[in-house]
């Protein structure tokens, strides 16, 4: 399974990148307001932190605008995934920018007839939004476990399932059972996988235990 991180925040971007773990970036209009900063030179500096897949998402809402802000977009690096909203218009877009080689992602998919046009028309990615539909009160990873079972139905459709909006390790651990082939975290899910009380509690105890012997390894 591969891991996206959910930020534009090239700090943290940065530190996670040290771990090893991170094989991609999303952002959305939203994390790159929430930054300040100008759009084209975040994706530029994820993309030399970055090899893998940097989503960077159109803010347009015709598709002949789509295609052009995608092709200005896919210019900044080769690495660059172009993200495109589930509307038609987006679909339309994606068709376009797929069949000329680019990748793309579809972002905000809600349902599994959704999942199944954007693998129609080319999509690199689909994104279906977990913990939206958690919110509200409905159960994400049915969606996850429903386009999975499709896309397998059909060899022909080589769209990823990106699982998106994810809030909890529980998350992590679902949509890995179910065999998604990619997941993006915010950075503090991220943490969440691998910080534990009781391995911090089960270290304290080892490292007293250690010190008590006067040894060292080097
Ligand atoms: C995905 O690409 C989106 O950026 C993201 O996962 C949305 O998550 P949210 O529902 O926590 O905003």
């Amino acid at each position: 399974m591969k891991f996206f991180i959910d930020t534009a925040d090239v700090s943290e971007i940065q530190e996670l990148a040290k771990t090893g773990m991170i094989d991609g970036v999303t952002t959305n209009p939203s994390l790159i307001a929430k930054t300040g900063q100008n759009f084209t030179e975040i994706i530029r500096e994820i993309c030399s932190i970055i090899d893998g897949p940097v989503s960077a998402e159109v803010t347009a809402n015709d598709a002949p605008t789509m295609i052009k802000e995608g092709h200005k977009l896919a210019k900044i690096s080769k690495n660059v995934v172009i993200k495109v909203p589930l509307t038609v218009n987006g679909l339309k877009t994606c068709k376009v920018l797929s069949d000329e080689g680019t990748m793309v992602n579809v972002t905000l998919c809600f349902s599994a007839a959704q999942a199944i046009l954007a693998a129609k028309v080319g999509a690199s990615y689909i994104s279906p939004f977990v913990g939206r539909l958690d919110d509200i009160g409905l159960d994400g990873m049915d969606l996850i476990s429903d386009i999975y079972n499709i896309y397998n139905n059909y060899p022909s459709f080589t769209t990823q399932i990106l699982v998106a909006s994810v809030r909890s390790p529980k998350h992590v651990v679902d949509a890995a059972s179910i065999g998604a082939d990619v997941i993006t975290l915010p950075p503090s899910a991220l943490r969440q996988l691998y910080n534990h009380p009781l391995t911090d509690n089960g270290l304290d105890l080892f490292l007293k235990d250690w010190a008590a012997t006067g040894q060292s390894i080097l």
